[in-house]
């Protein structure tokens, strides 16, 4: 028989809206920010994309950053049920956040390059294309599945188990990785080195 949860406050619909309200002022004085005219911006609509890059960036990086910290955290504390539930919000923010938000950043970038005269043959720009494609591609074909098979093992054979336990590590590893290729986009972009 089900037990209802006590002494836990169940999530009002007051929260959620505050949240959206306070997502929509942001949104709101970006625009605002955007088109108010800009001496250094090409133009309204480029002070608009590259608001919309940097912010989704930011979101992308930073949250990459915040799980390897919590993971890391987790394997030198040896605690390996930290760890899975940091797989399974890995899992669960590889593809309802960083997918998205990693789609919306690369075409913002396309959509101010298609708004100046620069031209696509600059290192900057080729590194940033080859970073997105690389953490793209490693997220959906690597750590994506990767996150769910030690959901299963630990689920299956618990998260001291020495399968789950080699997941975690590989995991762990390319996740690094991972997050340095998109740390060295962002010193990248920021530096626009060999221009
Ligand atoms: C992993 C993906 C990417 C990340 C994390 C990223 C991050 C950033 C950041 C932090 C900036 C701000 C730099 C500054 O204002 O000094 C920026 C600017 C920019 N990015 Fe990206 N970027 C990515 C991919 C791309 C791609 C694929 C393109 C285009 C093909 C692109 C085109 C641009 C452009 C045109 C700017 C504006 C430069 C300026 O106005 O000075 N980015 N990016």
């Amino acid at each position: 028989m089900d037990t209802p949860a006590t002494g836990s406050a169940a999530p009002s619909r007051g929260t959620g809206n505050l949240t959206y309200g306070i997502l929509a002022g942001v949104a709101i004085v970006g625009v605002i920010f955007a088109f108010s005219g800009s001496a250094v911006m090409p133009n309204n609509w480029y002070a608009l994309f590259k608001a919309v890059h940097v912010l989704g960036a930011v979101i992308w990086v930073g949250g990459g950053v915040s799980i390897m910290i919590h993971a890391i955290r987790g394997q030198r504390a040896y605690k390996p049920e930290d760890i899975v539930t940091v797989a399974k919000q890995a899992a669960f923010m590889g593809e309802k956040v960083f997918a998205p938000v990693g789609l919306i950043t690369f075409l913002m970038g396309i959509a101010m390059m298609l708004n100046t005269s620069w031209g696509w043959g600059h290192f900057w720009i080729v590194a940033g294309l080859i970073g997105y494609a690389s953490t793209f591609i490693v997220g959906i074909a690597i750590l994506s599945p990767m996150a769910k098979k030690i959901d299963e093992s630990a689920e299956k054979n618990g998260p001291t188990h020495p399968e789950t336990m080699a997941l975690i590590e590989r995991i762990m590893l390319i996740a690094r990785f991972d997050v340095a290729v998109l740390m060295l986009v962002v010193l990248d972009m920021v530096t626009k080195p060999f221009a």
